[in-house]
């Protein structure tokens, strides 16, 4: 038995994971966030203006570099790092995430692709353990084209049950939300019944987000839906309102994950520009309500948009 000692955790490298994807992953990615019939430029890869929705490397980590359906349970296996207690896999829960889209992906990734991922963050408190991870998108050259961070929440861990906390990395915070002025722009969108078995087709295959029985015994009452496809349900409205629904005007997403959404429920994203960003983007702050339940499902949301600025006529 190895030693508990949070801190080890922290830099350390996992292996690799190979990731791969062709043009139809991409257009089923766009219709798992939402994606309309008219949304030709994400959905039509006959369309001239078409290009991969630039949220889309957020699915690998589930996706690898399978061509057919994973099985989820192998998929999630645990970190390689010394130092940390051992984790219940159905007590994880997604608690952050964010992508810095360095450069547009390609349409077809060929063979080569790979997540480089270490260990950034860990932190204890009462509750359980944080684990915060960085992935980034590597190119057969070497070129880095994506990075990405998540955290997990491990409920009921335990290491030392002191209070603990070092972080070596991580995405920039969203400013808070003003409390002075409306949001700048409302985007309403509804989900449908079918989202989640849609959305899975990307590579999340956790029985949760189709077996209304697991969801009963785990406490949601049936079927929800993957936070990421409420994620890309965010990046779409941001897109559309801020970016002149221009896939590549996204340069930074990210959220905290807050509460569930069931398939079927619309959500409502609020957004307010809070500033410029860097290279020439304008930074956005934004939460996301589900309509249904009246609560906040998204929050913390931070991006970094290339603004089409209204004509004047
Ligand atoms: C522990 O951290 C988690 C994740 O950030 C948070 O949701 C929870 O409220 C915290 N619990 C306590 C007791 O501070
Ligand atoms: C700005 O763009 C440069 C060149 O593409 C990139 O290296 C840098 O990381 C960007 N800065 C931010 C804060 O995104």
């Amino acid at each position: 038995m190895s030693e508990i000692n949070l801190s080890l955790a922290v830099g350390h490298q996992e292996a690799d994971q190979p990731v791969s994807w062709l043009k139809r992953d991409i257009i089923l990615y766009a219709i798992g966030i939402g994606a309309k019939a008219n949304d030709f430029n994400v959905i039509n890869e006959l369309d001239p203006n078409w290009a991969p929705f630039p949220t889309y490397p957020v699915a690998l980590m589930f996706k690898g570099d399978d061509a057919d359906v994973n099985d989820f349970k192998k998929r999630v296996g645990g970190s390689t790092a010394k130092g940390l207690p051992k984790f219940d896999p159905n007590r994880g829960v997604h608690g952050t995430q964010s992508i810095e889209i360095l450069k547009p992906i390609p349409a077809v990734s060929g063979p080569g692709w790979k997540l480089r991922k270490r260990i950034v963050g860990v932190s204890e408190n009462k509750s359980g353990i944080v684990v915060e991870n960085e992935q980034t998108l590597v190119s057969p050259d070497g070129e880095v084209y994506a990075r990405l961070f998540g955290s997990s929440f491990n409920i009921g861990a335990k290491a030392t049950g002191e209070k603990f906390s070092k972080k070596i990395a991580g995405p920039p915070s969203a400013k808070p939300v003003p409390k002075d002025r409306k949001p700048d722009w409302v985007v309403k969108d509804k989900t449908t019944l079918e989202q989640a078995i849609i959305y899975r087709l990307s590579g999340d295959y956790n029985g949760l987000h189709i077996d209304p029985k697991i969801g009963q015994a785990t406490g949601f009452g049936g079927v929800i839906l993957h936070g990421l496809s409420s994620f890309g349900f965010a990046a779409r409205a941001i897109v559309s309102a801020v970016g002149g629904s221009d896939p590549n005007s996204l340069t930074l997403f990210g959220v905290r994950f807050s509460s569930p959404v069931k398939p079927g429920e619309e959500l409502e994203t609020s957004i307010w520009e809070v500033g410029p960003g860097p290279n020439g983007t304008t930074e956005l702050t934004f939460i996301v309500k589900n309509l249904q339940t009246g609560k906040v499902c998204l929050s913390n949301g931070i991006a970094y948009v290339k603004k089409v600025e209204k004509s004047k006529l």
